[in-house]
């Protein structure tokens, strides 16, 4: 029987990039002075602490730095953060500790700080292993610094995972066919693969809305979708979600707790959490803007600016659209704890006969691959 808790896990958020890519919409900005990062480093530890009366002592299964561009944190910062976790609650050995990272030389030179500070997995964002494609997509790297970072992330840390996005426009199926066998050849052992998607007020979004590229249609995306996981469970790192693959093990434990709907606190600028407090599941929101949050913190002990506690069907809701997306689905039982009822048999039948759900053995609910593409449709019609 796989272990499928569903953890606890503590997210930081780095809300600074060297430059803004043209599709990308995360809370990331870029400043042209220096960052104050020991002030940061102190909002830090000071939401964590507030974070911390919070939720009460509890058993930490994953960290995770996401950015925004982690790699430009020095690894005192890192170092800091990670400290005032473990003076917070309990950290057992050898979990997992990943920070995200960008493939540029500057950034590479700081891996051994960071995996000396407790970092244990790099998340690389290398986009695309095609120089054209990378200077399309606004990154500062080229390929050949991409695979020196990579090299170094595997003698440095021992697990990492990089990231690429495909469907770019002019991808042929064959040109993506090769990538993704070469990155495969690269030997992560976790592989993030996302369709680019044009998102609403970034750059892309001017560009293609004024016809300066154009996307592959939505045969050839579904197509590229199909051939990536197959390419992929042929090499043996089989989608275990929808855009996330890995050789089995090699799943990313703090990205499972939010798709097995889990607890997770966030601490940064933008930074999302979701936790039980006085039996009830709550969720928290951040200033996004860092100098804001920084001045929030300082302030008042933490950067939070919205959040709710969630209702009974709101929870049910949320734990179906995360776990769907996992190839393992979902775990019926749970459901029926969380919403106070079964799902309607009627709609459940209706779905598995359109191909939309599966039965996994009988306790547990899965979407098809078909359903995965129309996973939004899918849960509203779960959850009416
Ligand atoms: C927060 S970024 C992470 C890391 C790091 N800053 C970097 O870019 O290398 C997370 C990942 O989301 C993906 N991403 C962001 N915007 C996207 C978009 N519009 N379409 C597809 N993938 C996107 C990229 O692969 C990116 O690496
Ligand atoms: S994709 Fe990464 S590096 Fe680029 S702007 Fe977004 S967070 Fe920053």
């Amino acid at each position: 029987m796989p272990d499928r808790s569903p953890g606890f896990g503590v997210y930081v958020h780095w809300p600074f990039c060297a430059a803004k890519c043209p599709y990308c919409d995360f809370n990331s900005h870029v400043r042209h002075q220096p960052i104050d990062q020991p002030r940061f480093a102190a909002a830090f530890e000071t939401e964590l602490a507030t974070m911390r009366a919070r939720t009460g002592p509890r058993e930490v299964t994953s960290i995770f730095l996401g950015g925004g561009t982690p790699s430009l944190m020095e690894p005192g910062t890192v170092g800091a953060v990670l400290e005032a976790v473990a003076r917070h609650w309990t950290v057992p050995d050898g979990i997992e500790i990943t920070l995200e990272a960008n493939p540029s030389s500057v950034e590479a030179e700081r891996f051994r700080g960071y995996r000396a500070a407790g970092v244990n997995r790099v998340s690389l964002g290398v986009q695309a292993l095609n120089n054209g494609d990378l200077r399309f997509l606004g990154r500062l790297h080229n390929v050949a610094e991409a695979k020196v970072a990579i090299g170094l992330a595997r003698d440095i840390f021992p697990r990492l995972s990089f990231d690429l996005i495909y469907a770019r426009p002019g991808q042929t199926a064959d040109a993506w066919e090769a990538e993704l066998n070469e990155a495969i050849g690269l030997a992560a052992d976790h592989l993030s693969l996302y369709q680019l998607t044009i998102e609403e007020g970034t750059r892309f979004h001017v560009l293609y809305n004024a016809g300066k590229f154009v996307m592959p249609d939505a045969d050839l995306g579904a197509d590229l979708y199909a051939l990536t996981h197959a390419v992929t469970a042929a090499r043996g790192l089989p989608a275990y979600e929808i855009s996330n693959h890995a050789r089995p093990g090699a799943e990313s434990r703090h990205n499972l707790t939010y798709w097995r709907y889990g607890e997770y606190v966030g601490v940064g600028p933008g930074a999302h959490g979701r936790f039980i407090e006085n039996g009830k599941r709550v969720v928290t929101i951040a200033e996004k803007l860092p100098e804001t949050w920084l001045n929030l913190v300082e302030a008042k002990g933490h950067g939070i600016v919205d959040g709710e506690v969630l209702n009974r069907s709101e929870e049910a809701d949320e734990f179906l659209l995360m776990g769907l997306r996992l190839a393992e689905g979902i775990d019926l039982a749970r459901y029926e704890k969380l919403s106070g009822s079964a799902l309607s048999s009627e709609r459940l039948s209706a779905l598995q006969s359109e191909g939309l759900v599966a039965p996994v053995g009988n306790s547990r609910l899965r979407a098809t691959a078909a359903g995965m593409i129309v996973l939004d449709a899918v849960v509203a019609d779960l959850a009416r």
